[in-house]
C-alpha cells in the first residue's frame, strides 16, 4: 500500500520522458501549404501521369505498354500502372469531361484535372506519414527524440515538396514503401523487408539502384549462417546455406514479382523496352550534379583553351595520339558544330569535343564497381547501420556515375542517409553537404520566377532548423574525437556560398532580356548549378566513404 501514492508520480515521469511525438501537426500544416500550391506551376510530368491515368482507364491491360499516342508512354513497372488504374476509378464526371481521361498526343485539361491529380498526390503521401509514425512509435526510448527529428526532416523535406507538389510526381508514397523495407530490416523482419523492397521495385524500378545492398544484406543475415562453419571440404559450403530461409525469402520475392508481371509475360520484351530505354543520352535534359557534370566542364574548358591558345593543342598532340584527341583545330571546330546540332533534341545528348565519349557500358561498370565496394563490408559485419551505410553508398554510386541520371534521384541517397546520420556526429558534415547541394540542385526544376522565393526560403529554413536539431540529438563519436577541421570548414564555406550562387544565377536570368550577350550563354545558369552542386555531392560521398571504410567502431 505504501507504494500506491507513488504510482501517479512514476507515470508522470514516464510521460515527461515520453512525450507524444506525433507527426500529425506537421501533416496538417504541410497539407495546408500543399493545398495552396495546387494552382501553381507543374511540369510535363503532370501530363505524363494524366496520360497514364487515361491509358490504364480506357484500354485493356494488354495494350498498356504498347499505347503510344502521346510521347509520354507508360514507362514505370506494372504496380504503378495498377496504382494509376485505381486512381482513375475515382475520377468524377466533371473531371472526366475536363479531358482528364482522354488518350491524346498533348493533354487538354483545365483546373478540375489539376485539382484531382494534385489531391491524389497529397492523399497517397499519407503513407509516408504513417510509416514514419510507426518508425517513431517503435523506436526505443533512448533514440526516440532523434528518430522523431529524422522522421520530421523527411516529411518536411524540400525535395518532396518541390518534386511532388510543384513539379508533380508520387515520390512521397513510393519512398514510404522503401522506408517500410528499411524499418523491417531494422526490426529483423527479413521476410517483410524483402517483401516491401520487391514491392517498391515493382512500383518504380529506379530502386534497382539500391538492390545490391538489399540483396547482400538479406543473403548474409537471413540465408547464410556462418556460426558453425568450419571449412573441411566443399560439402561444408552447402551447409552454410539455410535452405528453409532461402526458400521462404525466395517465394516471397518471386510471388510479388509474379503478381506484378504475370499479366505481361507474353509481352515481356515490350515491357523491358519501355522500362529500360537505353537509347537516351548520358545526361538528362539538364545535367544532374554528378561526376559527368565535372567531366563535361573539363571538356568545355579544354576546348576553350585549345581554341584560344592553339599551341596548347600542338603540345598535347605530342603526347596523346590523334584518335584520343582531335588531330586538327578544324576537326575541333567541326565537332563543335556537330555538338550544337545535337543539343536541340528533347533529351540532350552530350557530345564531348576533346575528351573521349562515354559509353553506357563504362557508366555501368563504374557504378557496379563502387556498389560492390559498398556492399563487401556488409558481408563481413551485417549490422543494421552497415546496411544503411551501404544503401546510401549504393545510391551515391549510381547517382554519381550512372547513365542518364535525373537530378531527382538524389532522394535515393538523402533518404537512406537520414536513417544513419544521428548515430555519429562526424556523419553530420557529409549529410549537410549532401542535403544542401542535393536540394539546391533541384531548384532548376521549378523555373518559374514566382516559385523562386518559395523554394529558396523553404530550403533555407529547413537547412537551418535541421542543422541545429540534428546536432542536438546526435551522439558524440564513440571513438576518440578526431575532428577533421579542414573538411568541416570547407563544408560550412561551401554551404554558405550556395546562397550567393543561387542569387547570382537568378540575376543572370533576370538580365537576359536586357543584354544580348547573356542569351548566348543560355545554359550557363544550369551549368553553374550542376557544377557547383556536383562538388558538394562528390565531397559528401568522399566524406561518407572515408568513415565507412576506415572507421570500424562507428558501424558496430
Ligand atoms: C503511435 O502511437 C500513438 C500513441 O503513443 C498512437 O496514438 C498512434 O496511433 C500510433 N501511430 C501509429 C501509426 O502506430
Amino acid at each position: 500500500m505504501a507504494k500506491a501514492p507513488k504510482k501517479p508520480a512514476a507515470s508522470a515521469v514516464v510521460d515527461r520522458n515520453n512525450p507524444k511525438l506525433s507527426l500529425w501537426n506537421f501533416w496538417v500544416s504541410c497539407t495546408l501549404l500543399k493545398l495552396l500550391l495546387i494552382p501553381g506551376y507543374f511540369s510535363t510530368d503532370f501530363d505524363v501521369h494524366r496520360n497514364w491515368l487515361a491509358i490504364t482507364n480506357k484500354l485493356p491491360l494488354k495494350e498498356w505498354y504498347f499505347e503510344s499516342t502521346s510521347q509520354w508512354t507508360l514507362d514505370y513497372p506494372p504496380f504503378f500502372a495498377y496504382f494509376e488504374w485505381i486512381l482513375s476509378q475515382f475520377v468524377s464526371k466533371a473531371v472526366r469531361e475536363d479531358g482528364c481521361l482522354d488518350i491524346v498526343a498533348v493533354g487538354k485539361f483545365g483546373f478540375p484535372t489539376v485539382l484531382f491529380q494534385r489531391l491524389t498526390v497529397i492523399a497517397s503521401e499519407v503513407m509516408l506519414f504513417v510509416v514514419l509514425q510507426i518508425y517513431i512509435n517503435k523506436s526505443q526510448m533512448a533514440e526516440r527524440s532523434a528518430n522523431f527529428v529524422v522522421a520530421s526532416s523527411i516529411v518536411l523535406s524540400p525535395g518532396f515538396l518541390m518534386i511532388d507538389h510543384i513539379h508533380f510526381q508520387y515520390n512521397g508514397f513510393l519512398f514510404a514503401i522503401l522506408i517500410a523495407s528499411i524499418l523491417a530490416a531494422k526490426h529483423q523482419r527479413y521476410l517483410l523487408c524483402g517483401f516491401f523492397f520487391t514491392t517498391a521495385l515493382c512500383f518504380k524500378h529506379i530502386f534497382l539502384y539500391l538492390a545490391p545492398s538489399f540483396f547482400v544484406f538479406l543473403l548474409r543475415v537471413y540465408v547464410l549462417d556462418f556460426s558453425n562453419f568450419q571449412f573441411k571440404s566443399y560439402n561444408d559450403l552447402i551447409s552454410i546455406v539455410q535452405w528453409k530461409n532461402l526458400f521462404k525469402l525466395g517465394s516471397v520475392v518471386l510471388s510479388v514479382l509474379a503478381v506484378c508481371f504475370a499479366p505481361f509475360v507474353r509481352d515481356w520484351s515490350q515491357v523491358l523496352k519501355r522500362l529500360f530505354p537505353f537509347s537516351r543520352g548520358l545526361t538528362h535534359a539538364y545535367w544532374a550534379p554528378n561526376f559527368w557534370a565535372l567531366y563535361s566542364l573539363l571538356d568545355k574548358v579544354l576546348t576553350l583553351i585549345i581554341l584560344k591558345v592553339p599551341c596548347v593543342h600542338g603540345f598535347l598532340t605530342q603526347f596523346i595520339a590523334p584518335p584520343l584527341i582531335p588531330a586538327t583545330i578544324e576537326e575541333i571546330n567541326w565537332k563543335i558544330q556537330q555538338y550544337n546540332v545535337g543539343t536541340k533534341g528533347l533529351v540532350q545528348d552530350v557530345y564531348f569535343v576533346i575528351l573521349p565519349q562515354i559509353q553506357p557500358k563504362l557508366t555501368f561498370f563504374l557504378t557496379l564497381f563502387y556498389q560492390i565496394l559498398a556492399v563487401i563490408p556488409v558481408l563481413f559485419s551485417p549490422s543494421f547501420k552497415r546496411f544503411v551505410g551501404s544503401l546510401t553508398l549504393c545510391g551515391f554510386a549510381s547517382f554519381l556515375f550512372g547513365w542518364h541520371v535525373h537530378e531527382k534521384a538524389i532522394m535515393l541517397v538523402i533518404i537512406p542517409f537520414s536513417f544513419l546520420v544521428t548515430s555519429d556526429r562526424r556523419l553530420l558534415t557529409p549529410f549537410h553537404l549532401l542535403v544542401s547541394a542535393g536540394y539546391v540542385s533541384l531548384f532548376p526544376l521549378l523555373h518559374e520566377s514566382q516559385d523562386f522565393l518559395l523554394k529558396l526560403l523553404y530550403t533555407l529554413v529547413w537547412m537551418i532548423i535541421y542543422s541545429f536539431a540534428l546536432r542536438q540529438v546526435t551522439k558524440m563519436s564513440s571513438s576518440v574525437q578526431r575532428r577533421v577541421f579542414f573538411f568541416d570548414r570547407f563544408a560550412l564555406f561551401y554551404i554558405v556560398m550556395l546562397v550567393p550562387m543561387v542569387f547570382g544565377v537568378q540575376l543572370l536570368e533576370a538580365l537576359k532580356w536586357r543584354y544580348a550577350v547573356l542569351q548566348k550563354f543560355e545554359f550557363a545558369g544550369l551549368m553553374i548549378y550542376s557544377i557547383y552542386c556536383s562538388i558538394g555531392v562528390l565531397s559528401s560521398w568522399v566524406g561518407l566513404s572515408w568513415l565507412y571504410n576506415f572507421d570500424e567502431p562507428l558501424w558496430m
